[in-house]
């Protein structure tokens, strides 16, 4: 049989891939969350390693088995585990300021408590439950965008999208990858069985204008490679 010939077409460049999804803590035992596994970040940064990058995963509450799979991974990749977006916001952007590609695909919390107690919040008894007062976080990816830490840097930004009745998966995702200012956005459906906890995706390609550029389906594997290749035509 064919022994399949090593693409190292990232040896040398320095990756920072963001995984997971943030928790914003409530009191000291509670917290906001969503569902991200963390499987596509994961599968993007073993990808990247795989062709050569030296990689860092900033790791936000990743699933059980997810983080097995990065454990016991081929490649290695430097992990930095994160909880909250604050936590993650610095981590990103401390490994992101040598990095000539950041990949945000961590589920980032839009909001979080505006005040986080010392201590566990009572119920009383009897009494509805106060209010939650959320105060939105930080666009990680925008500033990333807008910023651009390092001269050159190739931001890559996700779109998870329903279609509604403002418009479709696609238009959704189109209108981001404008807003954000990324070189590219991954969109992909979401609901009803995709992305979320899955192990195939299937992804639009955007760039910054919105402009499809590429497609991919398949394992969150196959999906990864696809979104390095178009990363790599972007790449001085
Ligand atoms: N993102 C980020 N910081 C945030 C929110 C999102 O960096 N505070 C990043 C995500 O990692 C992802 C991209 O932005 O790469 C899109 O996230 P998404 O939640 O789809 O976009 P939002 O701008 O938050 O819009 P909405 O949730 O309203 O659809
Ligand atoms: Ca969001």
């Amino acid at each position: 049989a064919a022994v399949p010939v090593e693409n190292l077409d990232l040896a040398g460049r320095r990756v920072v891939v963001s995984a997971g999804g943030t928790r914003e803590a409530i009191d000291p035992v509670r917290f906001i969350g969503n569902r991200s596994s963390g499987r596509q970040g994961v599968a993007l940064a073993q990808a990247a390693a795989a062709r050569g990058a030296e990689v860092t995963l900033v790791a936000a509450n990743l699933a059980a088995d997810v983080t097995d799979q990065v454990r016991t991974g081929p490649q290695a990749c430097a992990v930095v585990q994160v909880e909250s977006t604050a936590e993650l916001r610095d981590a990103v952007r401390a490994a992101g300021a040598e990095a000539d590609v950041v990949v945000m695909a961590a589920a980032v919390a839009d909001f979080r408590p505006a005040a986080t107690p010392d201590a566990k919040i009572k119920k009383v008894p009897g009494q509805g439950p106060a209010p939650i007062e959320l105060v939105e976080n930080p666009d990680i990816l925008a500033e990333l965008a807008h910023e651009r830490l390092r001269a050159g840097q190739v931001v890559v930004g996700f779109a998870a999208e329903t279609g509604d009745a403002t418009g479709s998966v696609l238009e959704h995702g189109r209108a981001k990858a404008r807003r954000k200012g990324a070189d590219l956005i991954a969109v992909n459906a979401v609901g009803s069985g995709r992305g979320f906890g899955t192990e195939s995706n299937e992804v639009t390609i955007l760039d910054g204008a919105g402009d499809v550029v590429g497609l991919a389906s398949g394992t969150k594997r196959e999906v990864a490679d696809a979104l390095w290749d178009a990363v790599t035509k972007l790449l001085p």
